[in-house]
């Protein structure tokens, strides 16, 4: 049996099992639980075939079909590019008119149908751009707000130098393919969209006052730079009203606040715009909601974290209506319930502990466990990340079956030796995919691992 993080002291899930009402769509998600984003990296990729470049996968419908039967309020899925060269990675699924095609398209609605296989489950499309961010794998010259580069490679992947956008490119390059995005899966039937606007990706970039240094209307003061957010909104909405019951979030993280560019106060004027304007809902992490006991945190952690509580604490005084979910940390059902009846947000996030339990919402609410399955990798954000692409990876090899264990096949980080066994294994991909990066050559997929 797997081991669970420690707990401080048992809760009552009731809390966490109560419905959300948003306030534009009217849409209600069934539980105070969603999934956050996890990036697949598994949808079609093939340098020589571009048209058919970020296709969902049967795979990957395996997946969301059984997190859809995991009972979770809402599914969020990984980062899905809004065009076929601002990627955040290859395997990314891909959305844009100039790759359309009948094949596109049904692969979509199955897609959809597995997100929705119990009917339950509100299924979010999460839409992005890479802006700067994009790897020089995939595009010299991305475009972003300005020709400012990224010097500290992400994770030894290089970026080239981009080229700032013209101010009459942002709307054909950037707002359309959001809108036309958004279009596209509310026809495939998922129930909303969530706006990427975290982790240094192009949105995040345009809100920076680091990295924008336009001198147009996207530039300047934080209202311009807040510009382009809106927009997207309000062009999605001319499409798409509010009375087809279509959910429109975004996410936002106080990392992205904290580099310098955006002060608390400027954090909350921010959200409270994106309230005015008629989101949904506001995903806030950058940062740990709840401390295990007997962790040991690296001294930027704390600084980190207590920036993120600062915004935090003061975000739900400010709003009156957009729905809150915090993400981060969360491990167990105490922290959870104390987030939510503290007030201080409406649902919580949970991410990486999601992968090594497809079920665990369901779990939670039925009283069945306390804690997420333990990861001895909880503060080394890389070796967790890979950890949970390969779980990830793993439910995709079984389609779901009710009369087999939803987490059939999966990794158990909380062996301590199947943890060490993957771990050493894991080196040698790393050894592999760093040359690839060194060269600035595509990397599909993650590290696929069965311990046989
Ligand atoms: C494997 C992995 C992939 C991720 N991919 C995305 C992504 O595509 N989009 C996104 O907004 N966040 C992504 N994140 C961040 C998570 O959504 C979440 O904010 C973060 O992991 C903190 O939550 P947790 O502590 O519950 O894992 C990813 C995290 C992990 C571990």
């Amino acid at each position: 049996m797997s081991r669970r993080f420690p707990i401080k002291a048992t809760a009552n899930p009731a809390k966490l099992a109560e419905s959300i009402t948003f306030p534009t769509s009217k849409k209600t998600a069934r539980n105070r639980i969603m999934k956050a984003a996890l990036t697949e990296r598994v949808a079609t990729w093939n340098p020589e075939d571009p048209l058919n470049n970020g296709i969902p996968t049967q795979e990957l419908c395996n997946m969301y079909e059984k997190y859809s039967h995991g009972g979770y309020g809402m599914l969020i899925s990984g980062n899905t590019c809004i065009d076929p060269i601002h990627l955040e990675t290859a395997g990314n699924v891909i959305i844009h008119e100039s790759i359309d095609s009948p094949q596109r398209r049904a692969a979509f609605k199955q897609y959809a149908a597995a997100f929705k296989a119990d009917p339950k489950n509100l299924a979010i499309v999460q839409l992005n751009s890479g802006g700067r961010q994009t790897p020089l794998a995939y595009c010299e010259h991305p475009i972003a707000p300005s020709d400012i580069q990224l010097t500290d490679a992400r994770g030894g992947i290089a970026c080239g130098k981009p080229r700032a956008l013209e101010t009459d490119e942002i709307k054909p390059l950037i707002i359309d393919n959001f809108v036309y995005a958004a279009k596209y899966v509310y026809e495939a039937g998922f129930d909303g969209v969530q706006i990427h606007v975290a982790h240094g990706f192009l949105l995040a970039q345009f809100l920076s006052e680091r990295i924008n240094n336009r001198t147009d209307r996207y530039g300047g003061s934080l209202e311009n730079r807040a510009r382009i957010v809106l927009e997207i909104y309000e062009a999605i909405r001319e499409i798409i009203p509010a009375e087809t019951g279509f959910i429109i979030g975004l996410k936002v993280t106080s990392a992205d606040f904290d580099s310098g560019d955006v002060k608390v106060d400027d954090a909350l004027w921010l959200c409270k715009e994106f309230e005015r304007i008629g989101y949904d809902f506001i995903e806030f992490g950058g940062g740990a909601n709840e401390v295990i006991e007997g962790e040991i945190r690296a001294a930027s952690t704390i600084k980190r974290d207590a920036f993120y509580l600062e915004v935090a604490k003061q975000l739900r005084s400010s709003l009156d209506k957009i729905i809150l979910y915090f993400t981060g940390g969360f491990r167990t059902v105490h922290g959870m319930v104390s987030a939510v009846e503290s007030g201080l947000c409406d649902g919580v996030g949970i991410g990486g502990p999601t992968a090594s339990e497809f079920d665990l919402p369901a779990k939670i609410l039925s009283g069945q466990v306390q804690s997420a399955i333990f990861n001895p990798w909880n503060q080394d954000y890389g070796l967790r990340k890979y950890a949970c692409n390969t779980q990830m990876w793993q439910a995709q090899q079984t389609p779901y079956d009710p009369n087999v264990d939803i987490n059939a096949g999966l990794l158990d980080v909380s062996d301590e030796a199947a943890a060490e066994k993957y771990k050493k294994a894991l080196l040698v991909y790393f050894a592999k995919i760093s040359e690839a990066n060194k060269k600035s050559l595509p990397v599909h997929g993650v590290f696929e691992y069965q311990d046989i």
